[in-house]
């Protein structure tokens, strides 16, 4: 039997690897639920990136933060390029959204989490911190069934002919934007439904290869794009399509991409070209949401729902996580 050398860095033991992701995220997850309801979204952000961070400095890796909290000078801690691990073991890259919702903590709405993935070095898009224009469906359909050059209108259309159904049966899950006006009035106009949601479009991708437990065929709109890589992690390992352009307002965030070292600033991303190799994906949550319970005291316990995947295997694995309520 070949017995593999895990602290070779070239090695990138994602089985090994998962269950110490999922304690990162429920960490964060814990610290930031401590704030459900405060009114005070900086705190509860603050409170799930200073566990997040002290957890992953704890894991065997030599990781790089590539989507993360802003940039170096702008966010204090896991900023994009910190270093992070314990600096032994393999060399990966990791993207994290502390908490992912943070106005959903602070109002107590459903669907904030903590996310985090990790990959092989080199194999997630450096996303700068700006807009994406996102679509997602689940898994079982043909690949480009549906396109981001197509209209809102055309993308329906060709989902209800593949699914064998009306417009008027999908469900399109967007966020709930002054932007968004004239998008989900075209959705209307086909006669599909729509779900809007007010922040967390990571929850709102995923939903999409959930389609048993939150009837959403589809995703559309525009969002943050380290989001956007987040999401397309979470689909690499359950399934289903994804794709995403950056979208620019300004010079400022154009330098930002090119920055990153994007050179085709029109470009659209499909999901495995946001994350090119085998990833890991944890999201704990932090409310309750139709993916994962929020966390919740019990008595002198606190208990956390943790959905742990890895793209090699498809594995989805929830995780009920207890611990004494300090
Ligand atoms: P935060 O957790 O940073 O508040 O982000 C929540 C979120 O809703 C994301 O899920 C989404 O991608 C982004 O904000 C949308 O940005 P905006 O609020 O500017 O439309």
């Amino acid at each position: 039997m070949k017995v593999q050398n895990m602290s070779d860095p070239r090695i990138f033991a994602d089985r090994m690897l998962s269950l110490g992701l999922a304690r990162v995220s429920e960490q964060a997850a814990i610290a930031a639920a401590k704030l459900i309801g405060a009114g005070d979204e900086k705190a509860a952000d603050q409170a799930a990136v200073d566990a997040m961070r002290t957890q992953l400095n704890l894991l065997d890796i030599k990781g790089v933060v590539v989507i993360g909290e802003g940039e170096r000078d702008e966010a204090p801690m896991l900023y994009i390029g910190e270093e992070v691990g314990s600096g032994e073991g393999p060399a990966v890259d990791i993207a994290l959204d502390p908490l992912e919702g943070t106005t959903l903590t602070a109002k107590d709405m459903p669907n904030a989490l903590a996310v985090i993935a990790m990959g092989p070095r080199e194999s997630m898009l450096h996303a700068p911190d700006v807009y994406m224009d996102k679509l997602a469906i689940g898994p079982g359909y043909e690949t480009g069934v549906v396109s981001l050059d197509m209209t809102p209108t055309e993308r329906i259309a060709a989902l209800a002919r593949a699914k064998g159904c009306r417009s008027q049966d999908l469900k399109i899950c967007v966020l709930e934007r002054p932007r968004h006006e004239a998008l989900i009035a075209e959705i209307r106009e086909t006669g599909a439904n729509i779900r809007l949601i007010t922040d967390g479009d990571v929850a709102g991708v995923i939903h999409c290869a959930e389609y048993a437990k939150t009837g959403i065929d589809m995703y559309m709109g525009a969002g943050g794009a380290p989001e956007g890589v987040l999401a397309a992690a979470a689909l690499k390992c359950m399934g289903g399509q994804m794709m995403g352009r950056l979208l620019f307002r300004n010079d400022d965030e154009r330098g930002r991409a090119k920055k990153a070292g994007i050179t085709d600033l029109d470009k659209i991303y499909s999901r495995d070209e946001m994350v090119t190799q085998d990833v890991i994906f944890a999201a704990t949550g932090v409310t309750d949401g139709s993916i994962v319970s929020g966390a919740r005291r019990d008595g002198g316990f606190l208990e956390t729902e943790t959905i742990l995947m890895r793209s090699k295997t498809g594995s989805v694995r929830r995780i009920i996580y207890r611990q004494n309520n300090q």
